[in-house]
């Protein structure tokens, strides 16, 4: 038995340089391949427990209330009535309920003062009953008056329009570079508002023990999530701690907490007993943060060769009055098209709908949709084949700032993409009929800036040789726990079934959590570090260097020296692994890049489109998981064809009031819509800036600019321009060639 050493070797790094390829060093073969879900059998069963369905004892049941004005104030609720009806225990409104940082409405309110409204849906109070039943009918008939005053809803007549001052950016002379171009580009674009719509509705159940308070939810960002909460109920964050190990879907929806997290604390601690309180599916929609709508005027200019000169991006989103998100519209295109006359301009509208936050590659999702089909009719009008036209325009640097690329395999995946999807055999324009369908073919780039966040995990070698790995991460669908222990199992020459991994309680080290696609990467970062540092401690304890030391199936060789791994753990090792961003994310445009092939086919009658066929072709560094990575992309696509196609919410223009809060009205795809999809991933990519790990983020590539591809599908197909979408049938409909009705 060697000595023992219980010192641990905590491995922190700042990512200021690049980092070595250790991670291409290691033996075990794990990491990469295609490995099934270990939460996989959990959740078929029905055995992975989500938000609300955590067994506490002795809950009561609360409900929310939405107001029925845009705006104003409430002037009474009449508790007496609803306390009279059977099972209610409490109706609560203002204090915590009012104090929602993730809302945004962050006014000061003390307890007892009744609310003021901001947008029709808004919560506005809740209903504390024995049974849901109850805490439901007691809620729908609750007796709210109110003081109404008048709103804004609609971001194109908004009298309040803020131009932040950081994203109107000019360089060169954009007037005189547009009209001295040889082909031009003016186009106005508009893309609707849309909602995460995740399958797993909003839901809390709060108990509080001796003035700590514990929460089962569903969020994405537990370290942010507890400061929300304690901001929220005037905590230190050490008196909070959120659970949520297992998460129905994020799509930025639960990137911050929601009102009915709120909502249950408040309750639970008014009446002494744990509330849960649980969303139906058009409060979802009603009061968590919607996409904002877009307006984008894109102008293009290029000269004879189909060089870019000039590009402008101009947009106008909206947000409630004081919020500070807006949507960086723009965000992609600085990654994209050079030129040396620029213009970017950024209105946020102020209007009286739901406050509008992340959803889905918040900037490049919709930004992209108009930049690549504008990019498509500077093509067209250039009389240069849309894949070739990228092709000229690969920047050398990042158009903005003039950055060194990190890794930047835009044109590859342009070329192979157009290679594996057959675009040597697109026809021009309205050329391919199939009896009654028109069809085409259309291309888009991808692009997503990557992001590294701080985040902690620890890592544990238990006696036995299997190992633990712990950080408050969540896995939102995304593939979490998969990952972490292949990275773990890779590192530490082990079987991933060797591997437990701990998620979703805040009381673990603190992750980046999920969002913005830097969950894996970041995350990933602190599994590794953290194996590095036990890698360090074995070696320290072999009498060898950690460069020297290979591990593999439960295996430690060193030299001529081989001992099996729980042979040296005596009582185990424990290391934490802590990554912080460094200057290499000022250094460097870091970003994933990929390419998006569609083939639709729009009925030349009603102007139906179907996709038929689609490939995405993505370059996003290493692969951690073959399997969830190409799921991640699938998924991504899948959002592109219903933000091409079918998602819009639709605000009553009267009150701003969301018409088609549920799934039945608020179209995403469903499986009829969706094609077989080809997810290719470039496997020998290593991006050496973005992390220790050499790998980027991957769910959100996935849609940004696949809503263009199958825009400029349709316009190859029936010679249909739509820059208003989604692309319903009404909008291709008035404008198809009849020609041939006969
Ligand atoms: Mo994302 S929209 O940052 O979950």
């Amino acid at each position: 038995m060697m000595a023992k050493d219980q010192a641990t070797m905590d491995v922190t790094l700042t990512m200021d340089t690049a980092q070595p390829r250790r991670l291409d060093q290691m033996v075990q073969g794990v990491l990469g391949g295609a490995m099934a879900r270990p939460e996989g059998p959990l959740k078929v069963r029905g055995a992975a427990t989500y938000a609300a369905e955590h067994a506490v004892a002795d809950l009561a049941e609360g409900v929310l209330v939405r107001a029925t004005i845009t705006k104003g104030k409430v002037k009474a609720i009449d508790e007496a009535a609803a306390l009279k009806l059977p099972g209610v225990i409490a109706v609560l409104t203002g204090g915590p309920l009012l104090r929602n940082p993730a809302q945004g409405q962050a006014s000061e309110a003390p307890e007892q003062v009744l609310p003021e409204v901001h947008y029709f849906g808004q919560p506005i109070a809740v209903v504390v009953a024995d049974s849901f039943e109850n805490a439901r009918h007691a809620a729908q008939t609750l007796r709210v008056t109110y003081t109404e005053a008048k709103a804004e809803v609609d971001p194109e007549t908004a009298s309040t329009v803020e131009r932040p001052k950081k994203s109107q950016i000019e360089t060169g002379d954009f007037d005189a570079g547009f009209q001295a171009g040889a082909h031009q580009i003016d186009a106005l674009y508009h893309t609707e508002p849309h909602t995460s719509a995740a399958m797993e509705p909003h839901a809390s159940i709060a108990r509080w023990d001796q003035g700590r308070l514990e929460l089962w939810g569903s969020y994405q960002m537990l370290k942010h999530n507890v400061a929300e909460l304690a901001d929220a109920m005037g905590l230190p964050e050490s008196k909070v701690r959120i659970h949520a190990p297992y998460v129905g879907g994020g799509f930025g929806g639960k990137l911050g907490i929601a009102p009915e997290a709120v909502a249950a604390a408040h309750a639970a601690r008014e009446i002494g007993r744990p509330v849960r309180v649980v969303m139906a599916r058009q409060q979802v929609f009603d009061m968590t943060l919607r996409r904002t709508e877009t307006a984008q005027r894109l102008r293009l200019a290029c000269d004879a060769t189909g060089k870019i000169t000039a590009l402008a991006h101009e947009d106008r989103v909206s947000n409630l009055p004081g919020e500070s998100y807006s949507e960086p519209v723009a965000q992609g295109t600085h990654f994209l098209y050079g030129g040396a006359d620029r213009r970017f301009t950024h209105e946020v509208a102020r209007v009286h709908r739901p406050a509008a936050g992340s959803v889905r590659a918040p900037g490049e999702a919709v930004g992209m949709i108009a930049l690549e089909c504008a990019v498509d009719e500077l093509a067209e009008a250039a009389g240069i084949d849309p894949v070739e036209l990228r092709l000229r325009n690969l920047p050398k640097t990042a158009p903005k700032g003039d950055l060194p690329f990190s890794e930047n395999a835009l044109g590859r995946c342009l070329k192979e993409g157009a290679a594996r999807f057959g675009w040597d055999k697109r026809g021009t324009t309205a050329s391919r009929r199939d009896g009654d369908w028109w069809v085409g073919l259309g291309v888009a780039a991808a692009v997503r800036t990557n992001v590294l966040e701080e985040s902690i995990a620890r890592v544990t070698l238990e006696p036995d040789g299997s190992a633990t790995v712990a950080t408050d991460m969540t896995d939102i669908g995304t593939g979490t726990y998969a990952i972490l222990s292949q990275i773990a199992a890779e590192m530490l020459g082990l079987r991933p079934d060797q591997v437990t991994v701990k998620l979703g309680d805040s009381d673990l080290p603190k992750s980046s959590g999920s969002g913005g696609s830097f969950g894996a990467q970041s995350c990933g970062s602190a599994v590794f570090l953290a194996c590095q540092g036990l890698r360090a401690a074995l070696a320290k304890r072999l009498g060898t260097t950690e460069e020297e030391l290979t591990l593999k199936d439960g295996t430690a060789t060193s030299g001529n020296r081989r001992v099996p791994l729980a042979d040296v753990l005596d009582s185990g090792l424990s290391a934490t692994g802590h990554i912080k961003p460094g200057d290499t994310e000022d250094d460097f445009a870091i970003a994933g890049y990929g390419a998006h092939f569609a083939e639709v086919r729009v009925h030349a009658f009603t102007g139906e489109v179907r996709v038929a066929r689609m490939l995405g072709i993505f370059s996003i560094g290493r692969v951690l998981n073959r399997l969830t990575a190409e799921s991640q992309c699938h998924g991504g696509m899948i959002w592109g064809i219903g933000s091409a196609l079918s998602e819009e919410l639709q605000h009553d223009r009267r009150d701003g009031r969301i018409v088609n809060h549920d799934l039945a009205g608020y179209h995403v795809p469903c499986h009829l819509d969706v094609p077989q999809l080809d997810a290719v991933l470039l496997e020998d990519t290593r991006d050496d800036q973005a992390n220790p790990i050499q790998a980027k983020g991957i769910g959100e590539l996935g849609i940004s600019g696949a809503a263009a591809a199958i825009g400029n599908a349709i316009f190859n197909a029936c010679g249909v321009r739509v820059r208003d979408f989604p692309a319903t049938p009404d909008k291709i409909f008035p404008h198809l060639p009849f020609d041939d009705w006969g």
